[in-house]
């Protein structure tokens, strides 16, 4: 079976059972995010055990923001771990951007756009002029022009972002979620993880709708993420 274009949180403060997921998954997914909670609380010591159970790509999402000078130390500090995405906030600016980019070419530095956790009154209260989807079109133009290869932004952005940038930079959208997904939680205005590939994205973020599943096993939560990637393949 090949791998989906899946990105799997690997949400769980524990890293023998963050372990057993990559485990479990690789077959069909193709990148595994570690956050920056895991990354505080692991270190680097965690990220390489992860890499050292799976062939797939490692998603290091530390959402540096800092100037340019200390961004371009801080990813010089993980690029041993050889990420392939280094998430950076976009609205960081070019400079800061460029630096990360500088430190670390083999990695994709991946800018961040607007949080989804943002209502619009948030955006405008922050000083954004235009409304949260422009704000994200015109931080994911800022962050490819000063050579971040991904992109980061919610589902209902993707199309806008992909006319705007073009074909090239890689879209990764989180808040997606499966149509036969029964639970309920703190994810609104989702997509399905086909939809949003059809609308441009290129990698899906997918964490509980896979992970709920390891409560049932270790084969459980294999065929799920095997039929979730077979449907985007
Ligand atoms: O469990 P779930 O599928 O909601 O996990 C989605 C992952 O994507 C989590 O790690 C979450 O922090 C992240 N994320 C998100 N929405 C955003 C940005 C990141 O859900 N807008």
């Amino acid at each position: 079976m090949s791998k989906g274009p899946i990105v799997l949180a690997v949400d769980t403060p524990d890293l023998a059972t963050a372990i057993e997921w990559v485990k479990a998954t690789q077959d069909s997914v193709s990148v595994y995010k570690l956050g920056l909670e895991f990354f505080l609380t692991f270190g680097s010591d965690g990220v390489k055990a992860i890499k050292d159970v799976t062939d797939s790509e490692i998603f290091l999402d530390l959402k540096l923001h800092d100037i340019p000078h200390t961004v371009s130390g801080a990813t010089k500090a993980v690029a041993h771990l050889s990420p392939k995405y280094l998430t950076v906030h976009a609205s960081g600016g070019p400079a800061m951007i460029k630096a990360a980019v500088d430190a670390v070419p083999q990695t994709h530095i991946t800018g961040v756009t607007i949080l989804t956790s943002l209502s619009e009154d948030d955006v405008s209260l922050i000083g954004y002029r235009a409304n949260a989807l422009q704000s994200a079109v015109d931080l994911a133009v800022l962050a490819t022009r000063a050579g971040a290869r991904a992109i980061v932004c919610s589902p209902l952005e993707i199309s806008a972002i992909r006319t705007a940038v073009g074909d090239q930079p890689i879209i990764i959208t989180p808040g997606v979620r499966p149509s036969d997904s029964t639970h309920s939680d703190d994810q609104v205005r989702t997509m399905t993880p086909r939809a949003a590939i059809e609308a441009g994205a290129s990698l899906v973020v997918i964490g509980r709708p896979i992970t709920q599943s390891w409560s049932q096993g270790v084969h459980a939560m294999r065929d799920r993420a095997a039929e979730i990637a077979g449907d985007l393949i």
